[in-house]
């Protein structure tokens, strides 16, 4: 165990299973919050809420390869370990896991968790194989850890609602935990990729959260058509320039799929790319209460 001058730190998984045992031993109920670090306020209220509720934090620290693209920023995905473990020491948790790759990767691996159907909507149209890699992972730090509740931030809502299926699916005793999104003061959902966005774009990435709320006006004001939602939010988005569009959806919030009417309670949601940023963002709406 390094001792970091904030928290403590592990890179192996023998030493994070005798710390995660131990606590067990003593009664104490572990909650896990695994990110792949440059963590944000957002990261920060996981693990102010994972405190809450347990008797010990581990916050892992992994940028996961298994779940980059071909293409995509592995090599670039920022990193600061020293600043993380301050803000984990900060929020309250009681352990850091930042393992290098081969520690979670000793060989190659030829065995995956793999939830079908809901991983291939949405994300998983431009981003093939992606969430079979954060299932993988996610799988692993469970069995490593063997948390009572882990905890991930809505602001990945497909990813949390696979991780959920996956949860149930695999029997696993322990609770999955959705937290909102937290957003900067114009509405831009914090995120580490933000980092990504030049000075000029950044005014520009609140188009996202202004094209869910277009979405949002659109079934407030009576709309129970799909395409009508969706054609509200793309409006906002074809109006600023230098964004490429991703998709703009209104889906069943719980099975992911597009309903021929809206009802009962929906997820917008919206996906697009300013420069060497691609962003995501959703909001919940229940059409129940309109
Ligand atoms: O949301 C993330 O940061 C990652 O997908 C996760 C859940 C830590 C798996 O690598």
């Amino acid at each position: 165990m390094i001792a970091s001058t904030t928290i403590p730190v592990v890179s192996r998984v023998s030493d994070l299973r005798v710390a995660a045992d131990t606590a067990r031993s003593q009664g104490k109920r572990v909650g896990l919050v695994p990110t792949m670090g440059y963590l944000h306020e957002g990261h920060k209220s996981l693990v102010a809420c994972s405190v809450a509720q347990n008797d010990l934090t581990v916050v892992s620290v992994f940028v996961n390869p298994l779940q980059f693209v071909e293409g995509e920023d592995y090599g670039a995905y920022p990193r600061d370990l020293e600043r993380d473990c301050r803000i984990c020491a900060e929020a309250g948790a009681g352990l850091v896991f930042a393992p290098p790759t081969e520690e979670v990767y000793p060989q190659t691996p030829v065995t995956a968790v793999v939830v079908r159907g809901l991983n291939a909507v949405l994300e998983g149209r431009f981003r093939p194989t992606h969430f079979d890699g954060v299932t993988t992972v996610v799988a692993k730090l469970f069995a490593m850890v063997g948390p009572a509740r882990a905890y991930f931030g809505e602001k990945d809502y497909q990813q949390l609602a696979i991780i959920r299926t996956m949860a149930a699916d695999l029997s696993l005793p322990m609770e999955v935990v959705g937290c909102p999104t937290l957003r900067e003061p114009d509405g831009l959902a914090m995120s580490s990729r933000n980092i990504y966005l030049t000075t000029e774009q950044r005014p520009a990435a609140t188009v996202l959260w202004r094209s869910l709320q277009a979405g949002h006006e659109a079934v407030k004001g009576g709309s129970r058509d799909p395409s009508e939602v969706e054609a509200a939010m793309a409006e906002v988005l074809a109006a600023e320039a230098g964004v490429s569009v991703d998709y703009a959806a209104v889906v069943d919030a719980a099975t992911l799929e597009r309903p021929e009417v809206l009802a009962g309670e929906l997820r917008l949601l919206v996906a697009a790319r300013l420069g060497r940023a691609r962003l995501i963002d959703n909001i919940g709406v229940d059409c129940g209460w309109l």
